[in-house]
């Protein structure tokens, strides 16, 4: 079945099964391979994108649910005024280990940010506990987000 869903600011066209999930069109259709498969569940936040600005599990997201929604993913995040801060604050604390959960990690902090640009503490812990990192950088994305916030 065709699809026409609008990805980082351009439509894009798909034939898929309309229980697709996203993530599979993203990566294996689409070639952008930046958002990661981790779980498959919505469990561990590798695979976050926005969906109207919402950080959303592409995962469990349905071709067929996206509709005309604007999709942002991490390749076009540096394009939007909390993910560059967020990058720019990445960069500069050196938070990436292994990276695989860090797409996923910057996505749901850039949202964040964007809804909330003076996160709490436990507005940072409420957002990010649904990203996990086998490595353990948790103490330096929260310093990160807190870098961005702070401008
Ligand atoms: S791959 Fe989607 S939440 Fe883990
Ligand atoms: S940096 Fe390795 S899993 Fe997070």
């Amino acid at each position: 079945m065709a699809f026409t869903i609008k990805i980082n600011g351009s439509a894009h066209s798909v034939d898929v099964d309309g229980d697709t999930p996203l993530l599979w069109v993203l990566r294996d259709v689409l070639g952008m391979t930046g958002t990661k498969f981790g779980c498959g569940m919505a469990l561990c936040g590798a695979c976050t994108v926005h969906v109207d600005g919402a950080p959303t599990r592409s995962c469990i997201t349905t071709i067929d649910s996206v509709g005309t929604s604007d999709i942002t993913t991490i390749e076009a995040i540096g394009a939007t005024a909390a993910g560059v801060r967020i990058q720019k604050a990445w960069l500069d604390r050196e938070v990436p280990q292994c990276g695989y959960c860090q797409s996923g990690q910057i996505m749901s902090a850039s949202a964040l940010l964007a809804s909330n640009p003076h996160p709490t503490d436990g507005d940072i812990e409420d957002a990010m506990s649904g990203n996990i990192c086998r490595c353990g950088t948790y103490a330096r994305i929260r310093e990160a987000i807190k870098q961005a916030a702070a401008g």
